[in-house]
């Protein structure tokens, strides 16, 4: 099921039968497509048609995910939900979008849900990755008129929502002095990295570094791989002021969501594979703008691929990107060490390719604090 604008999925379709099972399985399935959603969150409904008079559903949130303030009024709907996973910070706003509440709603927390009349503008933020929310609304939903978007709220999307999502999080701690030192603590350290493979190759040595970086993720931190660079048109400025192609819109959405980036590319013929190049174009203007970004070489050579990082170094001063110089490391990947998952076998990369990440990781988190 695609929401009209949305040019991926939002949401799953309903189980059949008569007796659904809220279970493990369900939930860990949501989780799933939540993580792998350009906006970090996905719904699960169990109402079978858009009409249904109760609308009920799983909402599968992860933290960088942005909601945007909203209420219900056309026609005015009353809300319910429960947190059945991790926990969210929830804000009910003011007309003036000053925060009228604040709290924060967790499955172990005092506070396990919130039932809402018609009308209020409100919005949440999830605090923990996976988490999952069991949702009641009245229904009928119409896409286009199912939220009154709060206009101090700034789109879903833009580079502004990232930072008003910052923002209520800095006033949903502020408000909570006593969480801040623990339950609270995690929000700020979750990040998500954007892994991105400069190869198609099904068996690609690069990829394999990439994936070992996921395998390796420290707590809070979230990786993901951009998979769609096959898919890319070749890049034309003039697509830019026409209608963007999905898989651009996809690849600067992951982008927008990513707090930093990890690449990893084979040389072809002394310089950047083509295809490579090509997503490296659809970025510039938007996409790697002041993003954290580094690089494992993964080439098995002494002095493989250099010509190759030379360029890409060249390109990320282009876009202004924020080369992390400490996330940029040679991670030989050999064919014969990497395994039937597709990860890296040999310690001492792994170990090179867990500094990388820690050091990016570091480094987004050194950002924050410093806002
Ligand atoms: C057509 C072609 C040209 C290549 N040119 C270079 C090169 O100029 N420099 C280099 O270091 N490796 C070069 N290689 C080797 C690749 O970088 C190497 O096979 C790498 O492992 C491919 O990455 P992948 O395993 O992620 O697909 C070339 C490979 C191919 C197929």
């Amino acid at each position: 099921m695609r929401c009209m604008n949305a040019p991926f999925r939002t949401a799953l379709d309903a189980p059949a039968g008569e007796l659904v099972w809220l279970d493990d399985a369900m939930i860990d399935q949501v989780v799933a497509y939540s993580r792998e959603s350009p906006r970090g969150r996905m719904i699960a409904p169990f109402h079978k048609s858009p009409d249904d008079p109760l609308h009920r559903m799983l909402n599968a949130l992860q933290p960088h995910s942005y909601i945007r303030p909203h209420r219900h009024l056309d026609p005015p709907k009353a809300e319910a939900w429960v947190v059945l996973r991790g926990a969210v910070a929830f804000f009910m706003f003011a007309e003036d979008g000053t925060i009228r509440e604040c709290a924060r709603i967790g499955v172990s927390d005092q506070r396990r849900g919130v039932d809402l009349s018609p009308g209020c503008y409100h919005g949440l933020i999830a605090l923990e990755p996976d988490t999952v929310l069991y949702e009641v609304k009245t229904g009928p939903y119409a896409a286009i008129s199912d939220k009154a978007f709060a206009p101090f709220a700034p789109v879903e999307g833009t580079p502004e929502a990232e930072a008003y999502r910052l923002a209520l999080l800095e006033a949903y701690e502020a408000r909570q002095p006593s969480q801040k030192l623990s339950k609270a603590a995690p929000t700020h350290d979750s990040l998500t990295l954007l892994l991105i493979s400069g190869s198609l190759r099904a068996g690609s040595s690069n990829a394999a570094a990439l994936n070992t970086a996921k395998s390796l993720a420290p707590s809070g931190v979230t990786l993901r791989s951009f998979e769609r660079m096959g898919e890319l048109p070749h890049f034309n400025p003039d697509l830019e002021q026409s209608r963007l192609p999905e898989p651009v819109v996809d690849l600067r959405q992951q982008l927008a969501a990513a707090d930093a980036v990890i690449v990893s590319t084979p040389e072809y013929a002394g310089a950047l594979p083509g295809s490579f190049k090509n997503l490296l174009d659809w970025t510039v203007g938007e996409g790697l703008y002041q993003k954290p970004i580094g690089y494992l070489n993964a080439s098995p050579y002494e002095g493989g691929a250099e010509r190759t990082y030379q360029m890409l170094r060249v390109i990320l001063g282009y876009v202004n990107a924020d080369l992390v110089e400490a996330a940029c490391v040679r991670a030989p990947v050999r064919r014969d060490a990497v395994d039937a998952q597709h990860t890296v076998t040999d310690p001492a990369v792994r170990a090179t390719i867990a500094t990388a990440v820690e050091a990016l990781v570091e480094h987004v988190r050194a950002r924050r604090r410093e806002l």
